[in-house]
């Protein structure tokens, strides 16, 4: 498995991260660096929080499940207003618990997008179901809610949207589709914890919720871990035995299980962690809302693409990912490597064109919007500490590539710290663009 990228701090980092520009002669005014993660830095405003918490488990020696993996569920149960939050050992984990919690069985289909982190298809081979891939919104990447319907089969027996990047998919569209249909909804939101629809939280909208604690989440722990939410009490309680091996009472195995356990260590950090969480999250929509000032005030229009508008819930950013046209991304992704500039595509090969999904008998052309997509897409860095003088180090770099003029004065200082919209910007039309291998992923 990829693991998180180091860190990349500026390269005249002083205690606190820099961001002062470098002067040097060529250096156009821009930082010398810029990281598509920082985890340091959030490490370091909880550093004696967090330590101390991991000496409090290691003196108790609970070291799986336990009373911080208990208060971490009742804290995440009403952080989300759900009434269950059910750990596990990964965001992977949640959704084959959660399919097995449903009693997928062999042969069963379940549709989901093919524009997704691969463990929400290999949930479903792993229990020897077929995944039905759908095409995508091409506005918004997320599950397109007609090709879900058009999907629709006799052996249909779940459906995953995929709350990809933070935002959450069309439920409007797809509870309907699902409910006429019968068939229960797993919300894919690994991505997206704090994100809402009509205000209610992404994982309290279907039957069941699959959340991931992987570093480079929203939420992150040291680790792996997950988490599941349901509104269903009968689909709470199988998944709190299908996660320990179907064991209750201890050495009594009612059904197969699996060892999926989050380690009180994990669970310790993630309580430190989750207060913040609102804070961070506002942190990276000012961030989104910046970036689409910036791109604005260049001549970038019909190069790139900034991400939709979506009036209807709360986007968390999880990643902002522009497109770029004109098969321009590999380009623009390298410019900005030599750059220093931290990037990611997420992701290059789409589910149905993968060589261990060949058997399913998926070609290309066949999901058109997703190809393009993984052909097109950029993420730039976008975590909540990241500085407005490195976002204008990302959007300056990449008109530089573009030769793009700037237009419009830049941004003033009370645009870095104004209270920004809640939703993110939109369309500004498409560049071109590439970046570099971030030892990252999502
Ligand atoms: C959309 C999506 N689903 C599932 C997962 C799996 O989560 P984990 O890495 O915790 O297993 C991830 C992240 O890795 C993801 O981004």
């Amino acid at each position: 498995m990829i693991r998180p990228a180091a860190a990349t701090p500026p390269a005249n980092a002083t205690a606190k991260h820099s961001n002062a520009v470098d002067d040097r002669p060529g250096a156009g005014g821009f930082l010398p660096a810029v990281g598509l993660l920082a985890l340091d830095r959030q490490y370091a405003a909880l550093r004696e929080e967090i330590r101390a918490a991991l000496d409090r488990v290691c003196d108790t020696g609970r070291f799986v499940l336990g009373p911080d993996v208990t208060d971490l569920e009742n804290e995440l149960a009403r952080a989300l207003g759900v009434p269950h939050a059910i750990s596990c050992a990964s965001g992977s984990d949640a959704l084959l618990l959660a399919l097995m919690s449903l009693d997928i069985q062999p042969g069963d289909e379940v549709i989901l997008p093919s524009y997704t982190f691969f463990a929400t298809a290999s949930a479903v081979t792993r229990l020897g179901a077929i995944p039905i891939f759908a095409d995508i919104d091409p506005a918004t990447y997320l599950v397109d809610p007609a090709d879900v319907q058009r999907k629709i089969s006799r052996r249909t027996r779940a459906l995953i949207p995929v709350h990809l990047f933070g935002r959450t998919a069309d439920m409007d569209a797809l509870l309907p589709i699902a409910r006429d249909a019968g068939i229960p909804v797993v919300e894919d939101a690994a991505q997206a914890i704090l994100s809402t629809w009509h205000g209610r939280c992404s994982g309290g909208l279907g039957d069941v919720g699959c959340f991931s604690f992987y570093p480079t989440k929203n939420l992150g722990g040291a680790g792996d871990g997950g988490f599941l939410t349901t509104t269903r009490d009968d689909v709470a309680q199988r998944l709190r035995l299908l996660r320990v091996h179907g064991m209750e009472p201890r050495y009594y195995h009612q059904v197969v299980g699996i060892n999926s356990r989050l380690d009180s260590i994990q669970a310790a950090i993630l309580r430190v962690k989750l207060p913040h969480l609102d804070a961070w999250t506002t942190a990276r929509q000012s961030n989104a809302a910046r970036y689409m000032e910036l791109f604005a005030q260049y001549d970038l229009e019909g190069r790139i693409a900034v991400p939709a508008d979506e009036p209807r819930g709360r986007h968390v950013w999880n990643q902002f990912v522009i497109r770029v046209a004109d098969g321009q991304r590999d380009a623009l992704r390298a410019h900005l490597t030599a750059c220093k500039v931290g990037t990611e595509i997420y992701y290059p090969v789409p589910l149905h064109m993968q060589q261990c999904f060949a058997h399913l008998g998926w070609a290309q052309g066949d999901l058109p919007h997703t190809e393009r997509a993984a052909d097109e897409t950029l993420a730039l860095p976008i975590f909540p500490e990241l500085e407005p003088a490195e976002q204008r180090t990302v959007v300056g770099r990449i008109a530089e590539f573009f030769r793009a003029p700037r237009t419009q004065p830049p941004v003033q200082a009370p645009a870095e710290t104004s209270a920004l919209p809640e939703q993110g910007p939109h369309f500004l039309r498409r560049m071109k663009a590439v970046g570099r291998a971030d030892d990252v992923r999502c």
